[in-house]
């Protein structure tokens, strides 16, 4: 840690406590801010770890809704479930506290006054979109659309989630009310909103005096700033009933934005956690303060809340965000509604005692630069031949000869050989090198660090085969597994903010008490005939019908998320279904449109009249084989152009989940063409 700080102050994001907690969340944030904090603290640095849930904002409304119970039971339920995940896995928060505190709605709606006092925001009536079937504003996340810079058809109202871009619902293009479905209109309402765009060059000055953050973290922030018309102003209030009331006049039936609130969690956790000296960490220069997130935290964490904290003028703004991509599952992009995750409570009944296991695949494969997968069979691999046959063996290898050559008792070195000096050099190295990496948020490279100690050893032993020469040289033998005790102990100590559940069996069957980072390397650490604990396995092999079971427990919530896809649609009513004009037609004649490979044009007899229709099935069907079909038809869809060509109307096909059409068409012959469907 740089000179110039006395602590660090650690944030992970808080998370929604709209559901459990999954690998995508351990990858992203949790685990590198453990293993930075576990770390930090094992140095012996003055070090406090900040989290809790976020309960406010529409992602919880959503969850409400959808199970048909109140905001204030979701966050209840899912509080609990969260601390607990966090904390089996190891996850050492100094507080995990919540949004829904007494000290947090205080402090935010303070922390709101006095940017207000201050003239900061500036109030605004705006048109907002307002559902007129829910009767209700639709904020951020109750509103989707196409995103106006990659068109990515599902963004929320606050942001798209493929490119980042932090979004005002009124950007989007055909906007969609998530609450009925329908298309919602402008509404004027007052809201009270920070002027980023004059707070433009403060915000630019801060982030160009940081071109040592990650450059995924610094290169979005800069095209933000650079790109289009720069900053927006943004609402800092949301016309919603759930959440932090609006502590000013005229505010009535209006809360806090989310993003408002939520990263002053961060404070008043701290508040929470140090009632007397919270300040300290909070109001001095001389705290780094970190925030670790996932990239689509990156604008809130990077531009909005240090313009929020400069604008209040108490308090320090981050020094990093060491932000990180997103962690894919089997390939495709984690889902909490498609039930598309690996969940940690889950994972506990299946691998018991194995959370280091995934703590050590998902660092190691952690997407710190890009997005990354998670596979099954790779996790099989990864403890399999790295954890079993490197890590594992060569303790295991250690504990055992010690017991079998010298009763358990760690024998005394005598002469050092140029192979025994090369090998205790490497490994004098290894506490640098690890921390090096730690320190510049390399967490993949200083995992993959930590196991080559263990793979030093496992070659090492490999190399003087002291099992052989017990027989010859049995003097040589003292020498070797005194070494081979040194490096099971660095290994124990360097190990522990990655695999603390590792580290600390580690010292236990080294019968010695855990030992602080600096003190690696110390080859004094154990005294020669210290007596160690009787061996036991560290890791097991993790067998094919483990990692079947859990493929194929994906594969099944996939089938299950494909039913609900079908059921989910929004109640309609009968009115609306008369509406359509479904009928029988038959296909006269069908040819591919020119330049397309998808679309056909089809020629249908719908018994009224003839009519063109342009169809997307050309992958499915070619031309010749559906000449003659009946198929059913949505004859009153307004016309529209494609290509050029003008299509009167839908045919009407059956999609299953790999995307496969086909017809749906009338079971029995006698049904003429006109037939109406009801
Ligand atoms: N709840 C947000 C999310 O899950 C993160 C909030 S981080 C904080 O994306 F800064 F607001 F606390
Ligand atoms: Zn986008």
């Amino acid at each position: 840690m740089s000179k110039k700080f006395k602590r660090t102050l650690i944030t992970a994001a808080l998370p929604y406590a709209n559901g459990p907690v999954h690998i995508g969340h351990l990858a992203g944030c949790y685990l590198p801010a453990d293993i930075y904090a576990r770390y930090l603290r094992s140095n012996g640095c003055d070090v406090k770890f900040i989290c809790g849930s976020d309960e406010h904002g529409v992602p919880i409304t959503i969850k409400a809704k959808k199970e048909h119970t109140t905001p204030q039971a979701i966050v209840d339920k899912y509080h609990e479930l969260m601390k607990k995940s966090f904390a089996d896995f190891g996850i050492c928060f100094d507080i995990y506290s919540r949004t829904s505190s007494k000290t947090h709605h205080s402090t935010a709606s303070d922390f709101f006054k006095t940017l207000y006092n201050k003239k900061a925001f500036t109030e605004q009536v705006t048109e907002q979109y307002y559902d007129e079937d829910a009767k209700q504003f639709l904020a951020d996340r109750y509103i989707t659309g196409t995103c106006p810079k990659c068109a990515n058809p599902s963004a929320y109202g606050d942001q798209c989630e493929r490119c980042g871009t932090s979004l005002n619902a009124t950007d989007l293009i055909n906007p969609k009310s998530t609450l009925s479905g329908s298309k919602p209109v402008l509404k004027q309402t007052k809201n009270w909103f920070l002027p980023l765009d004059k707070l433009q060059p403060k915000i630019k000055a801060y982030i160009d005096s940081h071109p040592e953050w990650k450059s995924n973290v610094f290169g979005q922030c800069k095209s933000w700033i650079e790109s289009g018309d720069g900053l927006q102003p943004r609402a800092m209030t949301r016309d919603l009933d759930w959440g932090i009331p609006v502590p000013v006049d005229g505010a009535n039936g209006k809360v806090l934005y989310v993003w408002f609130d939520a990263p002053i969690g961060y404070i008043s956790a701290t508040k929470e956690l140090l009632p007397d000296s919270w300040e300290n960490y909070w109001k001095n220069s001389d705290t780094r303060l970190i925030h670790f997130i996932g990239k689509d935290n990156i604008v809130f964490h990077c531009i909005i809340f240090p313009a929020m904290l400069m604008e209040h003028g108490d308090y320090i703004v981050a020094d990093n965000v060491p932000a990180n991509e997103f962690l894919n599952l089997e390939g495709q992009k984690i889902s909490t509604s498609r039930n598309w995750a690996v969940w940690l409570h889950e994972y506990l009944n299946d691998f018991e005692n194995k959370q280091d296991v995934l703590r050590y695949v998902l660092c190691s494969n952690a997407p710190e630069n890009k997005d990354n997968d998670f596979t099954w069979k790779d996790f099989q691999t990864k403890n399999n031949s790295e954890l079993v046959a490197i890590y594992g063996n060569f303790v295991n290898r250690t504990l055992v000869l010690t017991h079998k050559f010298f009763e358990g008792k760690i024998p005394q070195a005598n002469q050092y050989l140029k192979e025994d000096l090369l090998v205790l050099e490497e490994l004098a190295k290894a506490p640098l090198k690890i921390s090096n990496c730690i320190e510049t948020f390399k967490f993949r490279e200083a995992i993959t660090e930590l196991m080559n100690v263990a793979r030093l050893g496992n070659k090492y032993l490999a190399d003087t085969e002291p099992w052989k020469l017990i027989k010859i040289a049995p003097e040589r033998v003292n020498t070797i597994m005194n070494i081979a005790a040194q490096i099971t102990i660095n290994l124990a100590i360097l190990s522990e903010p990655f695999l603390p559940f590792t580290s600390k069996k580690l010292f236990d069957l080294l019968s010695i008490q855990p030992l602080k980072w600096p003190s690696a390397n110390n080859t004094n650490n154990l005294q020669s005939n210290h007596q160690i604990a009787k061996e036991e396995l560290l890791f097991a092999k993790i067998e094919d019908v483990d990692i079947e079971a859990q493929i194929e427990k994906l594969k099944q919530s996939k089938i299950e998320t494909i039913e609900a896809i079908q059921s989910i649609k929004q109640e309609t009513t009968f009115d609306d279904f008369t509406k359509m004009d479904i009928r029988v037609a038959t296909i006269l004649s069908a040819e591919e449109v020119p330049k397309t490979d998808k679309l056909l044009k089809i020629i249908l007899d719908t018994g009224i009249d003839k009519r063109t229709v342009v169809s997307g099935i050309a992958k499915h069907y070619t031309p010749a084989e559906i000449i003659g079909k009946q198929v059913c038809l949505l004859a009153n869809l307004a016309p529209r152009k494609i290509k050029g060509i003008e299509s009167n109307g839908m045919i009407l096909m059956a999609e299953n989940s790999k995307g496969e059409l086909s017809f749906i068409s009338p079971e029995k012959k006698n049904i003429n063409n006109g037939a109406e469907i009801k």
